[in-house]
Protein backbone atom coordinates (compact mmCIF):
# COMPACT_ATOMS: atom_id res chain seq x y z
CA UNK A 1 0.00 0.00 0.00
CA UNK A 2 2.78 2.42 1.16
CA UNK A 3 4.88 4.38 -1.75
CA UNK A 4 7.92 5.77 -2.60
CA UNK A 5 7.77 9.28 -4.06
CA UNK A 6 10.13 10.64 -7.34
CA UNK A 7 10.01 14.06 -8.81
CA UNK A 8 9.17 13.93 -12.42
CA UNK A 9 10.11 17.88 -13.12
CA UNK A 10 9.82 21.40 -12.49
CA UNK A 11 8.95 24.18 -13.99
CA UNK A 12 8.73 28.11 -13.18
CA UNK A 13 6.95 31.73 -14.65
CA UNK A 14 7.92 34.98 -14.09
CA UNK A 15 5.56 38.13 -16.17
CA UNK A 16 7.46 40.24 -18.34
CA UNK A 17 7.54 43.44 -16.60
CA UNK A 18 11.07 44.65 -14.61
CA UNK A 19 10.80 47.37 -11.95
CA UNK A 20 14.03 48.16 -10.86
CA UNK A 21 15.17 49.75 -7.65
CA UNK A 22 15.51 53.05 -9.96
CA UNK A 23 11.74 52.63 -11.23
CA UNK A 24 10.70 52.43 -7.78
CA UNK A 25 12.83 55.72 -6.59
CA UNK A 26 10.11 57.44 -9.06
CA UNK A 27 6.62 56.29 -7.34
CA UNK A 28 8.44 56.41 -3.25
CA UNK A 29 11.04 57.58 -1.02
CA UNK A 30 13.53 55.09 -1.16
CA UNK A 31 16.87 54.54 -3.51
CA UNK A 32 18.71 51.66 -4.99
CA UNK A 33 21.05 52.09 -2.65
CA UNK A 34 19.11 51.63 0.10
CA UNK A 35 16.93 48.93 -1.05
CA UNK A 36 20.56 47.22 -2.28
CA UNK A 37 22.05 47.43 0.91
CA UNK A 38 19.42 45.64 3.13
CA UNK A 39 18.00 43.73 1.23
CA UNK A 40 19.82 42.40 -1.63
CA UNK A 41 16.76 43.34 -4.27
CA UNK A 42 17.86 44.59 -7.06
CA UNK A 43 14.86 44.34 -9.32
CA UNK A 44 11.30 42.72 -9.68
CA UNK A 45 8.60 41.41 -12.03
CA UNK A 46 4.86 42.72 -11.64
CA UNK A 47 2.16 41.01 -13.18
CA UNK A 48 0.20 42.65 -15.74
CA UNK A 49 -3.84 43.50 -13.92
CA UNK A 50 -5.03 41.15 -17.07
CA UNK A 51 -2.57 38.36 -15.83
CA UNK A 52 -4.04 36.68 -12.69
CA UNK A 53 -2.24 34.02 -9.99
CA UNK A 54 -3.74 31.28 -11.74
CA UNK A 55 -2.38 31.95 -15.41
CA UNK A 56 1.52 32.68 -14.01
CA UNK A 57 0.75 29.19 -11.85
CA UNK A 58 -0.91 27.36 -14.95
CA UNK A 59 2.40 28.56 -17.35
CA UNK A 60 4.67 27.63 -14.52
CA UNK A 61 2.76 24.10 -14.39
CA UNK A 62 2.64 23.70 -18.15
CA UNK A 63 6.69 23.65 -17.90
CA UNK A 64 6.95 21.04 -15.40
CA UNK A 65 4.47 18.48 -17.41
CA UNK A 66 6.79 18.81 -20.12
CA UNK A 67 9.75 18.02 -18.75
CA UNK A 68 7.93 15.67 -16.78
CA UNK A 69 6.52 14.19 -20.08
CA UNK A 70 3.84 13.82 -18.31
CA UNK A 71 -0.41 14.83 -19.68
CA UNK A 72 -2.56 17.14 -17.69
CA UNK A 73 -5.09 14.80 -17.79
CA UNK A 74 -3.02 12.66 -15.97
CA UNK A 75 -3.23 14.70 -12.72
CA UNK A 76 -5.22 13.08 -10.07
CA UNK A 77 -3.82 15.96 -7.72
CA UNK A 78 -3.21 19.46 -7.95
CA UNK A 79 -2.16 21.95 -4.63
CA UNK A 80 -1.68 25.79 -5.00
CA UNK A 81 0.03 27.08 -2.58
CA UNK A 82 -1.12 30.77 -2.74
CA UNK A 83 -1.84 33.77 -0.40
CA UNK A 84 -3.03 35.95 -3.94
CA UNK A 85 -5.66 33.90 -5.24
CA UNK A 86 -7.93 34.54 -8.08
CA UNK A 87 -11.33 34.55 -5.75
CA UNK A 88 -11.95 33.75 -1.86
CA UNK A 89 -13.10 30.94 -3.67
CA UNK A 90 -13.24 28.73 -5.84
CA UNK A 91 -9.70 27.90 -5.55
CA UNK A 92 -6.67 28.74 -7.42
CA UNK A 93 -6.22 25.35 -8.34
CA UNK A 94 -9.24 24.81 -9.63
CA UNK A 95 -8.74 28.04 -11.88
CA UNK A 96 -5.39 26.04 -12.62
CA UNK A 97 -6.78 22.55 -13.73
CA UNK A 98 -8.93 24.48 -16.00
CA UNK A 99 -6.52 26.10 -17.86
CA UNK A 100 -3.66 23.40 -17.61
CA UNK A 101 -6.53 21.00 -19.61
CA UNK A 102 -5.95 18.89 -15.97
CA UNK A 103 -8.49 15.94 -15.41
CA UNK A 104 -12.01 17.12 -14.72
CA UNK A 105 -12.05 15.00 -11.83
CA UNK A 106 -8.50 15.64 -9.75
CA UNK A 107 -8.66 16.58 -6.21
CA UNK A 108 -8.02 20.48 -6.69
CA UNK A 109 -7.46 22.79 -3.12
CA UNK A 110 -5.29 25.90 -2.53
CA UNK A 111 -3.14 26.09 0.85
CA UNK A 112 -2.88 29.52 2.42
CA UNK A 113 0.73 29.38 4.32
CA UNK A 114 1.99 32.48 3.11
CA UNK A 115 6.06 31.90 2.22
CA UNK A 116 6.01 28.91 3.55
CA UNK A 117 2.99 27.40 1.50
CA UNK A 118 5.45 25.49 -1.44
CA UNK A 119 7.02 23.33 1.50
CA UNK A 120 3.99 22.72 3.21
CA UNK A 121 2.26 21.59 -0.38
CA UNK A 122 5.47 19.37 -0.63
CA UNK A 123 5.21 17.57 2.71
CA UNK A 124 0.81 16.90 1.94
CA UNK A 125 1.49 15.93 -1.93
CA UNK A 126 4.15 13.73 -0.22
CA UNK A 127 1.90 12.09 2.14
CA UNK A 128 -0.98 11.98 0.29
CA UNK A 129 1.20 10.01 -2.65
CA UNK A 130 2.87 7.99 -0.22
CA UNK A 131 -0.28 6.72 0.79
CA UNK A 132 -1.18 5.63 -1.99
CA UNK A 133 -4.66 7.35 -2.62
CA UNK A 134 -2.64 10.02 -5.51
CA UNK A 135 -0.82 8.84 -8.01
CA UNK A 136 0.58 11.58 -9.87
CA UNK A 137 0.56 15.44 -8.44
CA UNK A 138 1.42 18.93 -9.65
CA UNK A 139 2.45 21.64 -6.93
CA UNK A 140 2.91 25.18 -7.60
CA UNK A 141 3.84 28.52 -5.32
CA UNK A 142 2.07 31.46 -7.04
CA UNK A 143 2.14 34.65 -5.76
CA UNK A 144 1.08 38.16 -7.32
CA UNK A 145 2.13 40.20 -4.02
CA UNK A 146 1.89 43.04 -6.09
CA UNK A 147 -1.96 43.38 -6.06
CA UNK A 148 -1.63 42.96 -2.56
CA UNK A 149 0.82 46.02 -0.95
CA UNK A 150 0.07 49.14 -0.70
CA UNK A 151 2.01 51.03 -3.52
CA UNK A 152 2.82 54.36 -1.21
CA UNK A 153 4.44 51.82 1.50
CA UNK A 154 7.90 52.27 0.68
CA UNK A 155 8.55 49.95 3.52
CA UNK A 156 7.03 47.13 2.32
CA UNK A 157 6.36 47.47 -1.35
CA UNK A 158 10.13 47.44 -2.65
CA UNK A 159 10.18 43.84 -1.09
CA UNK A 160 8.07 41.93 -3.09
CA UNK A 161 7.36 40.16 -6.89
CA UNK A 162 5.61 38.13 -8.41
CA UNK A 163 6.09 34.97 -9.95
CA UNK A 164 5.50 31.04 -9.98
CA UNK A 165 7.39 27.78 -9.44
CA UNK A 166 6.13 24.54 -9.85
CA UNK A 167 6.31 20.86 -9.15
CA UNK A 168 5.29 17.24 -10.78
CA UNK A 169 5.60 14.38 -8.12
CA UNK A 170 4.84 10.29 -8.54
CA UNK A 171 4.36 7.51 -6.61
CA UNK A 172 6.39 4.82 -7.32
CA UNK A 173 6.34 0.79 -5.59
CA UNK A 174 9.54 1.85 -4.13
CA UNK A 175 8.43 2.46 -0.20
CA UNK A 176 12.58 2.95 0.44
CA UNK A 177 12.29 5.71 -2.78
CA UNK A 178 10.80 9.08 -1.36
CA UNK A 179 12.67 12.54 -2.77
CA UNK A 180 11.50 13.79 0.50
CA UNK A 181 13.79 12.29 2.93
CA UNK A 182 12.77 14.29 6.05
CA UNK A 183 10.85 17.83 6.63
CA UNK A 184 9.75 19.81 10.04
CA UNK A 185 6.76 21.94 9.45
CA UNK A 186 5.45 24.40 11.70
CA UNK A 187 3.14 27.54 12.51
CA UNK A 188 2.96 30.12 15.28
CA UNK A 189 -0.50 31.68 15.73
CA UNK A 190 0.50 34.03 18.83
CA UNK A 191 2.38 35.54 15.75
CA UNK A 192 -0.87 36.52 13.26
CA UNK A 193 -0.55 40.20 13.74
CA UNK A 194 3.49 40.93 12.44
CA UNK A 195 2.93 40.43 9.02
CA UNK A 196 -1.03 40.40 8.19
CA UNK A 197 -3.65 42.19 6.18
CA UNK A 198 -5.98 43.19 7.85
CA UNK A 199 -8.86 43.90 6.38
CA UNK A 200 -11.11 42.15 3.59
CA UNK A 201 -11.62 38.50 5.52
CA UNK A 202 -14.38 37.82 8.43
CA UNK A 203 -12.23 39.24 11.12
CA UNK A 204 -12.64 42.94 9.24
CA UNK A 205 -15.05 42.37 5.82
CA UNK A 206 -13.90 45.72 3.82
CA UNK A 207 -15.59 49.39 3.90
CA UNK A 208 -14.86 52.45 1.83
CA UNK A 209 -12.99 53.51 5.60
CA UNK A 210 -10.55 50.45 5.37
CA UNK A 211 -10.17 50.72 2.09
CA UNK A 212 -9.27 54.79 2.83
CA UNK A 213 -6.58 53.71 5.50
CA UNK A 214 -4.83 51.02 2.97
CA UNK A 215 -6.00 48.03 6.08
CA UNK A 216 -6.70 45.73 3.04
CA UNK A 217 -3.04 45.84 1.86
CA UNK A 218 0.31 43.99 3.55
CA UNK A 219 1.30 44.92 6.74
CA UNK A 220 4.52 43.77 8.27
CA UNK A 221 7.01 44.12 11.20
CA UNK A 222 9.98 44.15 9.29
CA UNK A 223 12.48 43.56 12.41
CA UNK A 224 10.40 41.11 14.67
CA UNK A 225 9.91 38.86 11.11
CA UNK A 226 13.55 38.93 10.66
CA UNK A 227 14.91 38.08 14.38
CA UNK A 228 11.96 35.02 14.06
CA UNK A 229 13.35 34.08 10.64
CA UNK A 230 16.30 33.65 11.05
CA UNK A 231 15.83 31.16 14.51
CA UNK A 232 13.21 29.42 13.01
CA UNK A 233 14.49 28.17 9.92
CA UNK A 234 18.14 27.82 11.35
CA UNK A 235 16.33 25.49 13.78
CA UNK A 236 14.02 23.87 11.30
CA UNK A 237 17.00 22.63 9.13
CA UNK A 238 19.33 21.32 11.97
CA UNK A 239 15.88 19.49 12.90
CA UNK A 240 15.99 17.74 9.36
CA UNK A 241 19.80 17.11 8.91
CA UNK A 242 19.47 15.36 12.82
CA UNK A 243 16.20 13.24 11.67
CA UNK A 244 18.27 12.43 8.30
CA UNK A 245 21.20 11.27 10.03
CA UNK A 246 23.29 14.20 7.98
CA UNK A 247 25.70 16.89 8.42
CA UNK A 248 25.21 19.87 6.44
CA UNK A 249 28.47 19.01 4.60
CA UNK A 250 26.35 16.48 2.78
CA UNK A 251 23.93 19.30 1.57
CA UNK A 252 24.88 20.32 -2.09
CA UNK A 253 22.44 23.47 -2.13
CA UNK A 254 20.55 25.41 0.67
CA UNK A 255 17.59 26.74 -1.03
CA UNK A 256 16.04 29.32 1.38
CA UNK A 257 13.03 31.22 0.65
CA UNK A 258 14.12 34.55 -1.05
CA UNK A 259 12.96 37.57 1.08
CA UNK A 260 16.25 39.10 1.90
CA UNK A 261 19.96 38.47 1.53
CA UNK A 262 20.77 39.57 5.51
CA UNK A 263 18.18 36.72 6.39
CA UNK A 264 19.67 34.34 3.44
CA UNK A 265 23.26 35.10 5.02
CA UNK A 266 22.29 34.71 8.42
CA UNK A 267 20.76 31.44 7.69
CA UNK A 268 23.56 29.95 5.99
CA UNK A 269 26.01 31.02 8.59
CA UNK A 270 23.43 29.98 11.55
CA UNK A 271 24.14 26.43 8.94
CA UNK A 272 27.82 26.68 8.77
CA UNK A 273 27.37 26.36 4.99
CA UNK A 274 29.85 27.92 2.85
CA UNK A 275 28.70 30.62 0.98
CA UNK A 276 28.54 29.27 -2.67
CA UNK A 277 26.32 26.12 -2.02
CA UNK A 278 23.66 28.57 -0.59
CA UNK A 279 21.40 29.39 -3.46
CA UNK A 280 20.07 33.35 -4.41
CA UNK A 281 17.98 35.11 -6.53
CA UNK A 282 16.23 37.22 -4.79
CA UNK A 283 18.20 40.07 -6.46
CA UNK A 284 16.20 39.15 -9.69
CA UNK A 285 12.75 38.58 -8.50
CA UNK A 286 12.74 39.99 -4.96
CA UNK A 287 10.15 38.28 -2.71
CA UNK A 288 7.82 36.12 -4.40
CA UNK A 289 6.52 34.73 -1.07
CA UNK A 290 5.36 30.94 -1.67
CA UNK A 291 6.94 31.30 -5.46
CA UNK A 292 10.89 31.30 -4.04
CA UNK A 293 11.54 28.16 -3.33
CA UNK A 294 9.76 26.36 -6.53
CA UNK A 295 11.36 29.06 -8.56
CA UNK A 296 15.10 28.68 -7.60
CA UNK A 297 14.34 24.69 -7.43
CA UNK A 298 13.56 25.31 -11.14
CA UNK A 299 16.59 27.13 -11.61
CA UNK A 300 19.11 25.15 -10.26
CA UNK A 301 17.36 22.01 -11.70
CA UNK A 302 17.57 23.84 -15.33
CA UNK A 303 21.23 25.09 -15.02
CA UNK A 304 22.10 21.77 -14.71
CA UNK A 305 23.71 22.51 -10.74
CA UNK A 306 22.54 19.41 -8.97
CA UNK A 307 22.03 15.55 -10.15
CA UNK A 308 20.26 12.49 -9.03
CA UNK A 309 21.13 11.75 -5.12
CA UNK A 310 22.35 15.08 -4.24
CA UNK A 311 20.93 16.59 -1.01
CA UNK A 312 18.84 19.95 -1.52
CA UNK A 313 17.88 21.30 1.75
CA UNK A 314 14.87 24.09 1.62
CA UNK A 315 13.81 26.18 4.27
CA UNK A 316 10.93 28.76 4.00
CA UNK A 317 9.50 30.98 6.99
CA UNK A 318 6.20 33.36 6.62
CA UNK A 319 2.93 35.13 7.94
CA UNK A 320 1.08 33.16 10.54
CA UNK A 321 3.58 32.56 10.72
CA UNK A 322 4.61 29.66 9.60
CA UNK A 323 7.83 27.79 8.64
CA UNK A 324 9.47 24.61 7.58
CA UNK A 325 12.35 22.87 6.33
CA UNK A 326 12.12 19.81 3.68
CA UNK A 327 15.36 18.02 2.86
CA UNK A 328 14.96 16.46 -0.92
CA UNK A 329 16.91 14.23 -2.40
CA UNK A 330 17.32 14.73 -5.64
O1 LIG B 1 8.77 36.43 3.65
C1 LIG B 1 8.92 37.02 4.92
C2 LIG B 1 8.56 38.44 4.71
N1 LIG B 1 9.25 39.44 5.38
C3 LIG B 1 10.60 39.65 5.47
O2 LIG B 1 11.39 38.85 5.12
C4 LIG B 1 11.05 40.94 6.01
C5 LIG B 1 12.00 40.83 7.15
N2 LIG B 1 12.50 42.15 7.49
C6 LIG B 1 13.39 42.80 6.73
O3 LIG B 1 13.84 42.29 5.73
C7 LIG B 1 13.86 44.16 7.18
O4 LIG B 1 13.38 44.41 8.48
C8 LIG B 1 13.42 45.30 6.23
C9 LIG B 1 14.17 45.18 4.92
C10 LIG B 1 11.93 45.22 5.97
C11 LIG B 1 13.74 46.67 6.81
O5 LIG B 1 15.12 46.76 7.12
P1 LIG B 1 15.59 47.34 8.53
O6 LIG B 1 17.05 47.37 8.52
O7 LIG B 1 14.91 46.51 9.59
O8 LIG B 1 15.04 48.81 8.48
P2 LIG B 1 14.01 49.56 9.45
O9 LIG B 1 12.64 49.01 9.30
O10 LIG B 1 14.61 49.61 10.82
O11 LIG B 1 14.04 51.01 8.87
C12 LIG B 1 15.23 51.81 8.91
C13 LIG B 1 14.92 53.14 8.26
C14 LIG B 1 13.65 53.80 8.78
O12 LIG B 1 13.91 55.21 8.84
P3 LIG B 1 14.26 55.90 10.26
O13 LIG B 1 13.07 55.62 11.14
O14 LIG B 1 15.50 55.22 10.73
O15 LIG B 1 14.44 57.33 9.88
C15 LIG B 1 12.65 53.55 7.71
O16 LIG B 1 11.64 54.55 7.63
O17 LIG B 1 14.72 52.96 6.85
C16 LIG B 1 13.51 53.60 6.47
N3 LIG B 1 12.97 52.89 5.33
C17 LIG B 1 13.31 53.16 4.06
N4 LIG B 1 14.14 54.07 3.55
C18 LIG B 1 14.28 54.08 2.21
C19 LIG B 1 12.07 51.85 5.32
N5 LIG B 1 11.84 51.47 4.06
C20 LIG B 1 12.59 52.26 3.26
C21 LIG B 1 12.77 52.34 1.88
N6 LIG B 1 13.63 53.25 1.39
N7 LIG B 1 12.16 51.51 1.00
Amino acid sequence: MFKGVKILGTGSYLPEKVVTNFDLEKIVETSDEWIRTRTGIEERRISRDDEPTSEIAAKAAEEALKVAGVDAKDLDLIIVATICPDQTFPNTACHVQKRIGASPTAMCFSMEAACTGFVYALETATAMLRSGYHKKALIIGAEEMSKLVDWEDRSTCVLFGDGAGAMVLEATDDVNDCALVASSMHANGNYTDILEIPAGGTLQPITPELIESKANCLRMEGQAVFKLAVTSMVRACKKVLKDANLTIDDIKWLVPHQANMRIISAVGKGLGIETEKVFVNVNKYANTSSATVPIALDEIAKSDLVKGGDYVLTVAFGAGLTWGAALIKW
